[in-house]
């Protein structure tokens, strides 16, 4: 049980990997606060979790709305007495050429990207310093804050932020004995991976072309990261990003079919 008795608050964690380091932080004994913007499959998440024994509550949160984060992180001090990890994961998406992007498309995902990752971070960290709590932030990017996939100029510069924010939280905090770090995965299955390839047959190929370990990662594959950013394994990392990325990063061509 490597976090026997943390309180740890997941964004995002209705579905995908925020549901899936919900899962594995409980499983590894951490009393989770699952919070996203959708109740009823963070609902889901939570009944999972006691399902197999284990203590989650799910509170509802936009992380867009410093108000809302800031209660979240309230509600789980109230609920559980510490705020001890925060895994700052919501996220969004939006596929459009860069000519085309519109402000309000670029607003949206930079405000739930990026500045939802600097409320979730700045309000945990307030707490955690009045509470000199040595927390631990884990923030979702990925690896297309250093790569550049087509259509998605907004996603692509606000992951690149995270990066940039990561290590500015973690210079910042370092005194304050909080350590930051990022996760920047490659392709995940998630169910929006899925659907996207019962629709694109082709998106498998395409992901296989650009990954030398040949699949994307399972949802628990990059909670594994996250357990590891998560405890004192990872006690001399501060204001990095890791990449489960299957190889990706270190790919400079396309994989020749099998
Ligand atoms: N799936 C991938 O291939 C992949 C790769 C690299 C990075 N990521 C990043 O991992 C994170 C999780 O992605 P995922 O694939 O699990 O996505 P997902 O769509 O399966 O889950 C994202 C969750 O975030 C929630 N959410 C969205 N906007 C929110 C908001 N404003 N406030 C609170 N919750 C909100 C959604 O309701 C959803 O439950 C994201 O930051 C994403 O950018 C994903």
């Amino acid at each position: 049980m490597r976090l026997q008795g943390k309180v740890a608050v997941i964004t995002g964690a209705a579905r995908g990997i925020g549901a899936a380091i919900a899962e594995r932080f409980a499983a590894e004994g951490a009393k989770v606060v699952a919070a996203d913007m959708d109740p009823l499959a963070g609902d889901e998440t939570v009944g999972r979790i006691r399902a197999a024994g284990n203590e989650a509550r799910f509170v509802g949160c936009d992380v867009t709305s410093r108000q809302q984060v800031a209660a979240l992180m309230d509600r789980a001090i109230e609920a559980y007495g510490s705020l001890d990890v925060v895994v700052a994961n919501a996220g969004i998406i939006h596929n459009t050429p860069f000519l085309e992007l519109d402000d309000a498309t670029f607003d949206r995902v930079i405000a739930v990207n990026l500045k939802g990752v600097f409320y979730t971070g700045q309000e945990a960290a307030r707490r955690m310093v009045d509470r000199g709590i040595k927390g631990i932030i884990v923030n979702t990017a990925s690896v297309n804050a250093v790569i550049v996939p087509l259509g998605l100029a907004a996603y692509n510069a606000s992951k690149g932020g995270v990066n940039q924010l990561t290590k500015t939280m973690a210079v910042e905090l370092a005194r304050h004995g909080i350590r930051v770090n990022a996760i920047g995965p490659g392709s995940v299955a998630t169910d929006l991976f899925r659907s996207a390839m019962l629709t694109d047959p082709e998106a498998m190929d395409r992901v296989r072309s650009r990954t030398p370990l040949g699949r994307p990662a399972e949802p628990s594959e990059i909670a594994g990261a996250a357990l590891f950013l998560a405890t004192d394994d990872s006690a001399y990392f501060t204001g990095q990003t890791i990449y489960p990325d299957g190889g990706r990063l270190a790919l400079s061509q396309v994989m020749p079919k099998e």
